[in-house]
C-alpha cells in the first residue's frame, strides 16, 4: 500500500507553511539571527511538541515562526517543504500563510510574499509542483486587523488565490469575519475556512452561509449534525482533513477512532492533508499511510482520496482531468 500511495499523483490542500518549519531549520535560523530560544536541541524541541488541545500547539507554533525574518528564510522554508512532498508524490499544493504572524513582529508583508512566491516559482520549474497561495486571517485577532491585512494583499491579487481563517477556534465564530470575507470575494478571492476542528457544527454552517466558502478545512465535527453531513455531500463541499493533526491535538483519541472513512461512506468529499507536518509527526504521505493502516482502507479508498485531492483543488478543469487520468493509470500491486 505504501508504494501505491507514493505512486499516486496527489494534491495537498491544507498545509500551513509556518507549520513545516522543522526543528533543524528553526534552530539554524535562530542562530543566523541571534535569537535566544528556550530550546537548545532538536530533541528538546521535539519533546515540547506534546499537545492536549489546539491552543497548546498554537502557542508553540507562533513562537517558532519568530525565527522567520528575511525573504531568504521564507524561501528556504517553502523550498524545503516542496522538496519533502515531491518525495511523497505531491504534484500540486495549496499553501496557507499567516501574514499577521509576521507583520505583527515588524516583518513586511512584501518580505513574506517575496520569499514564498520565489520558492513556489522555482519549485514549479525544478520539481514540477504547481501551487496556489491562501492567505489565512488569524481568527483570535479582530475583523479590523483582517481588513488591514486584506488591504496589504490587494497588490498581490495575481499571486494569492484565496483567503482562509485559522488559529484558535473556540469563541471565534466564522460569522465574526463576514464583512472582510465579503470584500475578499468582491476582490476576486476564493474563500475557505477552518471550521469544525474543535468548534461546533454551527461554525461549519456559518462558514458556508456567512463566508461562502468553497471548502471546509478540517470539518470533522460535521458528523454530530446529520443534516449538515447531507448538505456537505449534496453540495460537494470538500473537507481538507488532517489525520495526524487530529490525533496530535486530541480531536480523536487514536487514529482507529478517526471518522474520515465514515464521512466518505456518507458521500462527503474527503481529502488527506498534513496541516503542520513539522509539529504533528508527518507529511502528507505519512498521513495517507496512517489512515490506510488504522482504518483498514483498501486500494479503492486510497485512489478515491487521491482523486478527491485533485477534484477539490483550485486547478483548472483541464488539468484536473489530466491528473485524474494519471491517477487511474497507476498500477496496483495486486
Ligand atoms: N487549526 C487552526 N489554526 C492553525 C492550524 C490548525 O490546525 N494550523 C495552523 N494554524
Ligand atoms: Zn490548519
Amino acid at each position: 500500500m505504501a508504494a501505491y500511495i507514493r505512486a499516486l499523483p496527489k494534491a495537498e490542500l491544507h498545509l500551513h507553511i509556518e507549520g513545516s518549519l522543522e526543528p533543524g531549520m528553526l534552530l539554524a535560523l535562530a542562530e543566523k539571527h541571534g535569537i535566544e530560544l528556550p530550546y537548545d536541541s532538536e530533541a528538546a524541541l521535539q519533546e515540547a511538541y506534546s499537545f492536549t488541545q489546539l491552543q497548546d500547539f498554537l502557542d508553540i507554533y507562533f513562537k517558532g515562526a519568530g525565527v522567520l525574518l528575511d525573504a531568504d528564510d521564507f524561501y528556504q522554508l517553502t523550498r524545503a517543504y516542496l522538496e519533502r512532498v515531491h518525495a511523497d508524490g505531491v504534484v500540486h499544493c495549496e499553501i496557507f500563510f499567516d501574514p499577521q504572524t509576521h507583520t505583527d513582529r515588524g516583518v513586511p508583508f512584501a518580505t513574506v510574499m517575496d520569499g514564498i512566491s520565489r520558492a513556489l516559482k522555482d519549485g514549479e520549474r525544478d520539481l514540477g509542483i504547481s501551487s496556489r497561495l491562501i492567505l489565512s486571517f488569524l481568527r483570535h485577532l479582530s475583523e479590523a486587523d483582517a481588513e488591514k491585512t486584506l488591504d496589504e494583499a490587494l497588490p498581490y491579487r495575481g499571486e494569492i488565490a484565496a483567503v482562509g481563517l485559522d488559529s484558535s477556534e473556540h469563541g471565534q465564530p466564522p460569522e465574526k469575519f463576514s464583512r472582510v470575507f465579503a470584500r475578499a470575494r468582491s476582490e476576486g478571492f476564493l474563500t475557505v475556512a477552518h471550521a469544525g476542528e474543535e468548534g461546533p457544527p454551527e461554525y461549519i454552517r456559518q462558514a458556508l452561509d456567512d463566508l461562502k466558502v468553497v471548502r471546509i478545512d478540517h470539518g470533522v465535527r460535521c458528523e454530530e449534525d446529520l443534516d449538515l453531513c447531507r448538505r456537505l455531500a449534496s453540495e460537494k463541499i470538500p473537507l481538507t482533513v488532517c489525520p495526524l493533526s487530529n490525533t496530535k491535538l486530541a480531536v480523536f483519541d487514536r487514529m482507529e477512532s478517526h471518522n474520515l472513512k465514515r464521512l466518505m461512506d456518507m458521500g462527503l468529499v474527503i481529502t488527506i492533508n498534513s496541516d503542520d507536518p513539522a509539529y504533528f509527526g508527518g507529511y502528507v504521505g505519512a498521513n495517507y499511510r496512517a489512515v490506510a493502516e488504522a482504518l483498514s482502507l483498501d486500494y479503492d479508498d486510497i485512489r478515491a482520496l487521491a482523486r478527491n485531492s485533485i477534484t477539490a483543488s483550485f486547478l483548472p478543469e483541464d488539468q484536473k482531468k489530466a491528473w485524474l487520468e494519471c491517477i487511474d493509470a497507476v498500477a496496483r500491486p495486486d
